[in-house]
């Protein structure tokens, strides 16, 4: 908005620029003196993190694809090959598998934070949706990438997917074999997946761009769910959340940086070791941690077409979240019930994931885990499509603070919940300014003697 735009090209080159692709003038608008409500917590850290991830995805991708071979009957050893015969390729290789981990730890966690806070509320619902939107993309990558390395995992992981689409009435085989390029998952399918695994982080790279885009549109919402009131309640973009942000990236970093160097299977399963046979099928195949609580969906129901509705459902009621939520108060830090509620959304989400890694006929303190999966699948849709309608019709939310900046202030007794970044940064200032005006008089001092 070229308008009420702040930016003051100085230079004559700025100048030319700026009547030409004002893209400084950008930066500057929306980056710099960016105005965010002051009091955004760790939890707000995990959108920059989430693009560092997907940078870090890019990058190593792009190398990997340099030294891979997209066939059936290379892929298995060009993978080998990057492990032990290219320079730092067993690097490359464990900074993309572990970074998919990564990104997906950092997305859940993302996803939370805004259910809890309530960030997908009016204004912000397309913001959200094209953050579902992310996910599924995210998802569809991660799916393409497991099936490159061509080991048991990848291959029997495609057919199983692959083979969901089967349960589509009439059209299902159709669709399949579309999918498959041939009639069974093999060299073709291979070709397609690397195409497809190389092109669409590219298009979720367009997509960030347009979830950021809406995010600047109607602003960030903040912890307390209230909106911003007077410039009291803001603070630039720069310096206090680009050093906040590049702080917690540093620290993602040094956990990601754990599991490379320390821990790089962690993540990964042993069929991974093991090359493609379509002669051979694993005893107990399951899917990546990621996806484990859909796929305990999938299997808690006896019937295929039933099966993959639920699990397709499960993904699709998060795009009607913004309009099931019947409170008007958006923060579960002043809703006691749905606060609850949340939790124990949560732990439905993990007791699903622990039901999709054991096998179909293990039991969980004597109960089947089919039966601990159903229970907590009836919950997760509970959860959206009852709880979340009705506990914001009776639930008597806690009084709200009248402004983010009088909740910044309140002290240790008030609503205040940790230092606020515009205090500390200029904590951090004035005893820098302190220590390095003592150290040039001490200099000076010294000179004169
Ligand atoms: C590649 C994946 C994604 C990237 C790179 C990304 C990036 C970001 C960034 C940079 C922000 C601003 C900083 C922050 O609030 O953390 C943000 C905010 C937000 N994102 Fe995402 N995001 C992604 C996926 C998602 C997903 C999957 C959802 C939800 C389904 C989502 C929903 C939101 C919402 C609601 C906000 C506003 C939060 C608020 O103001 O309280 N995002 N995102």
């Amino acid at each position: 908005m070229p308008g009420r735009s702040s930016y003051n090209p100085k230079s004559s080159l700025a100048k030319w620029l700026d009547t030409r692709l004002p893209l400084p003038r950008m930066i500057h608008d929306q980056f710099i003196v960016f105005q965010t409500p002051r009091n955004l917590n760790i939890w707000y850290t995990f959108g920059g993190i989430l693009a560092f991830s997907l940078g870090v995805q890019i990058l190593s991708g792009i190398v990997l694809a340099m030294h891979y071979v997209a066939s059936a009957e290379l892929a298995f050893d060009a993978i080998e090959r990057i492990m032990r015969d290219v320079n730092y390729g067993w690097l490359i290789r464990s900074v993309h598998a572990t970074g998919a981990s990564m990104f997906f730890i950092a997305v859940y966690i993302h996803m939370l934070r805004g259910l809890y806070y309530g960030s997908y509320k009016a204004p912000r619902e397309l913001l959200w949706i094209i953050g579902v939107l992310n996910y599924l993309l995210m998802m569809t990558i991660a799916f393409l990438g497991y099936v490159l390395p061509w080991s048991q995992t990848s291959f029997w992981g495609a057919t199983v997917i692959i083979n969901l689409f089967g349960a589509i009435p009439f059209i299902g085989t159709h669709i399949t074999i579309w999918l498959q390029g041939d009639f069974a998952v093999g060299d073709i399918t291979l070709n397609r997946f690397f195409a497809l695994h190389y092109l669409l982080p590219f298009v979720l790279v367009g997509m960030v761009g347009l979830h950021i885009w809406a995010l600047h549109l109607v602003r960030n919402n903040n912890p307390l769910g209230i909106d911003v009131t007077s410039e009291q309640d803001t603070i630039p973009f720069h310096p206090y959340y680009t050093t906040k942000d590049t702080f917690y990236v540093l620290v993602f970093a040094i956990v990601f940086a754990y599991f490379v160097f320390f821990a790089p299977d962690f993540f990964a399963s042993p069929n991974n070791y093991e090359p493609a046979d379509p002669l051979k099928t694993p005893p107990n195949i399951v899917p990546e941690w990621y996806f484990l609580p859909f796929y305990a969906m999938l299997r808690a129901i006896p019937d295929k077409l039933f099966g993959v509705m639920v699990m397709v459902g499960a993904i699709v009621t998060l795009f009607f979240v913004p309009w099931l939520d019947s409170s008007a108060i958006r923060s579960n830090r002043f809703r006691p019930l749905m606060k609850r509620c949340f939790w124990a959304f949560v732990m439905a989400c993990v007791v699903l994931g622990y039901c999709g890694a054991q096998p179909a006929d293990a039991t969980m303190a004597g109960v089947p885990v089919v039966w601990v999966a159903r229970l907590a699948t009836l919950y997760y849709f509970a959860f959206f499509w009852l709880i979340m309608p009705v506990v914001g019709l009776i639930e008597v939310p806690i009084k709200l603070p009248a402004s983010i900046a009088q909740s910044a202030l309140a002290g240790p007794g008030g609503t205040r919940s940790h230092l606020p970044v515009r205090d500390a940064w200029s904590a951090i200032l004035s005893t820098a300014s302190r220590q390095s005006s003592i150290v040039a008089k001490a200099t000076s001092a010294r000179k004169r003697r």
